[in-house]
């Protein structure tokens, strides 16, 4: 399975009409789990990187629901760039994973879907390290 396949852009039902847009998120049927928090990350500008870790354990989407950012994702072998720039746009991410947001937009609100709730002792946030376990198959 390529790396994109493991981690699907989702593009999430969106029922606009004449009085503007609702897009629909549902925990186990949208996306492939159950949805146990939800933050979001703004006020971070084009300078910024964040993320730079990898979850043994959480499951993550991703969406920019005002503004724009990018997130690379990479599993240490592959890697590609997902454009979060439409409110109906988010992207699955697995496990064991590593990714960096960064770009974002004056308006950026990026709102990340967890299926678990935080743990800080499951992030791995040393690349050398996460790219070490990989090679050893440790995921
Ligand atoms: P951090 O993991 O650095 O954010 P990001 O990966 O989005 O760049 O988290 C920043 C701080 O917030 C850090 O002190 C841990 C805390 N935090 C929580 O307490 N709960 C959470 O769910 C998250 C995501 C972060």
């Amino acid at each position: 399975m390529t790396l994109k396949d493991r981690c699907p852009v989702i593009q999430f039902s969106d029922f606009g009409d004449e009085r503007g847009k609702l897009v629909v998120i549902e925990g186990g049927q949208t996306i492939p789990f159950d949805i146990a928090r939800v933050f979001y990350i703004y006020g971070s500008d084009s300078e910024v990187v964040r993320g730079q870790h990898a979850n043994r354990v959480s499951e993550f989407v991703l969406v920019n629901v005002a503004g724009t950012s990018k997130v690379r994702i990479t599993d240490g072998n592959e890697e590609f760039i997902v454009n979060l720039d439409r409110p109906m746009t988010g992207v699955y991410i697995p496990p064991m994973i590593w990714k960096d947001m960064y770009d974002f937009s004056p308006d950026s609100v990026l709102l990340c879907l967890a299926s678990t709730h935080y743990d800080g002792n499951e992030y791995i946030r040393d690349y050398e390290k996460y790219v070490a376990e990989i090679k050893a198959g440790n995921t």
